[in-house]
């Protein structure tokens, strides 16, 4: 199967990077605790050079807790600010605060030099679509914010969430594009549900994943479905088919039902936490 995302939107997205990330000191990168490597674009390290730069590994609740360890030592070994979050229940997000201030530093200091005080850090919040951009916007910021610019009679153009005295964000995350280097990219990116699944083959998309699943953590289908490995993906799948009921008509079992079934459990972490990727 052919994994794909269209240039017209990297090229509109590619447009929107560009005159935003002109207006901020800081990039906070978030990607997907899961596939750090494949929910990352490194184009960003182009774009955003001369920033300083936060990287969150974000669904760490989803990600294998070993490897969510590794990832971090991996990114700080690169230079990076990481910190591991559940965008969605906010845990973790308490400590970037302190890690702000210290990704800052430089500028901070540079800033006081020139005697500018007091002036907010402005950050930018970027990742492939899915990775939990808006999620994380909306618990880091809080119930509790105010909203600046486009409001009658004050600056017009962009809305930055002022979250404290020190730190103001933008308040539309920066969207990048998938970078397909390989075939595998694109397919750990399907399997997260970071890309468009009307353009995917789900039954061929399942028997992908039971590949990688039976490598890399291969208890957890015959844990979850009470199922043994088959000769083929195709047979393991007809076999969760089976064991869930899913049948078609001609009472055969319905592939695209049970591929449905294992790619949901995937992706809620039914199948347990996972991590696709190794540093
Ligand atoms: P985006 O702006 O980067 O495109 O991503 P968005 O915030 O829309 O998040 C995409 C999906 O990921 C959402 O699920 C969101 O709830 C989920 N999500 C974000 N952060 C986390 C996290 O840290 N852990 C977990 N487990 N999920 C996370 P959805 O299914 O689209 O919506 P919903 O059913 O959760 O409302």
């Amino acid at each position: 199967m052919n994994y794909q995302w269209y240039p017209g939107h990297m090229t509109k997205a590619m447009r929107m990077m560009q005159e935003n990330i002109k207006l901020i000191d800081l990039l906070i990168e978030l990607v997907d605790a899961r596939v750090p490597l494949s929910s990352r674009n490194p184009d960003i390290d182009g774009l955003g050079k001369n920033k300083a730069r936060i990287v969150l590994l974000n669904k760490a609740d989803l990600a294998d807790p070993v490897y969510n360890g590794q990832w971090m030592d991996y990114f700080k070994g690169q230079g990076a600010y990481v910190l591991e979050i559940n965008a969605k229940t906010g845990a973790g997000i308490k400590a970037i605060n302190g890690l702000v201030q210290e990704a800052c530093r430089e500028k901070l200091e540079r800033d006081r030099k020139r005697g500018i005080v007091n002036r907010p850090v402005r950050a930018m919040v970027v990742g492939i679509p899915n990775v939990g951009k808006s999620t994380f916007i909306n618990s880091f910021a809080g119930r509790a914010c105010t909203r600046t610019g486009n409001k009658p009679g004050v600056t017009k153009g962009k809305q930055w969430i002022r979250l404290n005295k020190s730190l103001e964000l933008l308040d539309t995350p920066g969207i990048l594009w998938p970078k397909f280097e390989d075939r595998e990219v694109g397919m750990r990116l399907a399997f997260i549900g970071s890309m468009n699944d009307e353009v995917i083959i789900r039954e061929e998309l399942a028997c992908d994943l039971l590949g990688c699943l039976k490598e890399l953590y291969p208890e957890a289908v015959p844990e979850r479905f009470g199922v043994d490995w088959q000769e083929t993906f195709a047979e393991t799948l007809e076999e969760i088919a089976r064991c869930r009921g899913c049948y078609n008509k001609g009472e055969n079992p319905d592939l695209k039902k049970a591929a449905d079934i294992l790619l949901d459990d995937f992706r809620s972490g039914r199948l347990g936490r996972m991590t696709l990727e190794r540093p």
